[in-house]
């Protein structure tokens, strides 16, 4: 049985036509199928190539602390930046308490290499160290943790490519419900 249903195309107009049941139907205006059209046609502020893909986990190792002191700098040559996303709808997440922790400049975890922030208004963060130094055999990487109201706690790790002063990370949680 037919029944009317509605799809938009990203930046043109709104269709409204009987779909036929078929993934695969062909669209009359656009000839587009279904599948280019429908639920899978990613949404203009999603980032990346791909959809708003959750975060992987990572180990959060053996030197996580607690509390660390809320601050957006713990030394200089390398800085992190990016948004805070719910893997619901891609939209950012302001306020998300994000904690950093990596070895510093001396090869070692201390308390001078810890910090606490939160997303802006528009779910930004930026963090800037020392670029990690390869800890025991494994890659340079800096340790993040993000807690959010509503959202399940992700801890993960950044790893940076050799010599980079740069990288850029979006931090997508997943809704509790
Ligand atoms: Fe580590």
């Amino acid at each position: 049985m037919k029944r009317p249903v509605l799809y938009t195309v990203p930046g043109m107009v709104l269709l409204t036509f009987f779909s036929t049941g078929s993934p695969l139907a062909k669209t009359p205006l656009s000839g587009l199928t279904l599948a280019e059209t429908g639920e899978g046609t990613k949404p203009s502020h999603m980032t990346g190539d791909g959809p708003c893909k959750p975060t992987p986990p990572d180990a959060l190792g053996p030197f996580y602390v607690p509390n660390a002191p809320e601050r957006t700098r713990v030394g200089n040559g390398h800085i992190l930046s990016g948004v805070v996303r719910t893997s619901a709808d891609c939209s950012p997440i302001e306020g998300a308490r994000i904690e950093f922790w990596l070895a510093g400049p001396d090869g070692k975890y201390d308390d001078d290499h810890r910090a606490v922030m939160f997303s802006d208004k528009n779910g930004a963060y930026k963090f800037e160290s020392n670029f990690p130094p390869p800890y025991r055999g494994r890659p340079s990487h800096i340790h993040i943790r993000i807690t959010a109201k509503g959202y399940r706690t992700l801890v993960t790790q950044y790893y940076p490519e050799k010599n980079q002063t740069q990288g850029r990370l979006d931090l997508i949680l997943i809704p509790e419900n």
